[in-house]
């Protein structure tokens, strides 16, 4: 059976309040009565401070919440975080997890991601984890070894009942909000290389079952030749995601 392509928007620290719930309204708008089809799981990951409030405005409906962050901590003294238990008391039932600008801006190493897969996994929160290389390990033609010991330093580490929580979104760091898009062969073969791994660890089921999606610099004229790939299970946008129109685009594409 084909799987259903997933659409994950990062809308990262952009739209406050008021643009955050018209979006949603709007969005649920404009699908409904003009009865566009599509095919696809929609996830839309907005601020930490309006999750709750999206999570209510998308219920019943094709959109799903995801968190952008959560804290490695279950609970207790940590000053500004938010836990997966947390999360889940709103409802949301996803996280991204490993992102690129987690690492460069804020400091988050693979051990702290470890941590993060673990605690929301043990509540039940699904984890889009995000691996990528940098321009210059490409350059070096060191991309797979990085990819490679990413995993081997995160999601390797779970059981196959925890990695049925997981998805995985390979981003090239050189990609994310450049405007530049890997080819579509050098999207293809990474992710059938990370889909090997999943295979050399946890054998078939895991390998044929686990989302790979591609992310950096898509938008609504690219997204049908990289969804096209076999490997590629959906898409993480950032950018494109945050104007009505555009993302329409990609869901209806
Ligand atoms: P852009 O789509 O803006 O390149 O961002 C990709 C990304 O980082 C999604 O998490």
């Amino acid at each position: 059976m084909m799987k259903k392509k997933i659409i994950v928007a990062n809308w990262k620290m952009n739209h406050d309040f008021y643009e955050t719930t018209s979006f949603l309204r709007n969005i649920l708008k404009i699908v409904f009565e003009k009865k566009i089809e599509h095919n696809k799981k929609i996830i839309i990951a907005p601020s930490y401070p309006f999750l709750h409030i999206s999570n209510q405005i998308v219920q019943g409906t094709f959109i799903n919440i995801a968190s952008q962050n959560v804290c490695c901590m279950e609970h207790g003294a940590y000053t500004g975080e938010v836990s997966a238990i947390m999360l889940k008391s709103i409802g949301i039932r996803s996280v991204i997890v490993g992102h690129s600008e987690r690492k460069k801006y804020f400091f988050e190493k693979e051990s702290i991601f470890l941590k993060k897969i673990k605690v929301s996994i043990k509540h039940n929160i699904y984890v889009i984890f995000c691996v990528g290389e940098t321009l210059d390990d490409r350059k070096k033609n060191k991309h797979f070894s990085v990819i490679k010991n990413q995993l081997y330093e995160t999601v390797f580490n779970c059981t196959e009942k925890e990695i049925s929580y997981l998805c995985i979104a390979y981003e090239p760091i050189w990609a994310i909000g450049t405007g530049k898009n890997a080819t579509n062969e050098q999207i293809q073969i990474m992710h059938k290389f990370i889909r090997s791994l999943f295979f050399k660890k946890y054998g078939s089921y895991v390998a044929n079952n686990i989302y790979i999606l591609y992310g950096g610099s898509i938008n609504h004229t690219n997204v049908k030749r990289i969804l096209y790939e076999k490997d590629v299970d959906g898409g993480l946008i950032g950018n494109s995601s945050l104007k009505l129109d555009n993302f329409l685009k990609i869901i209806n594409s």
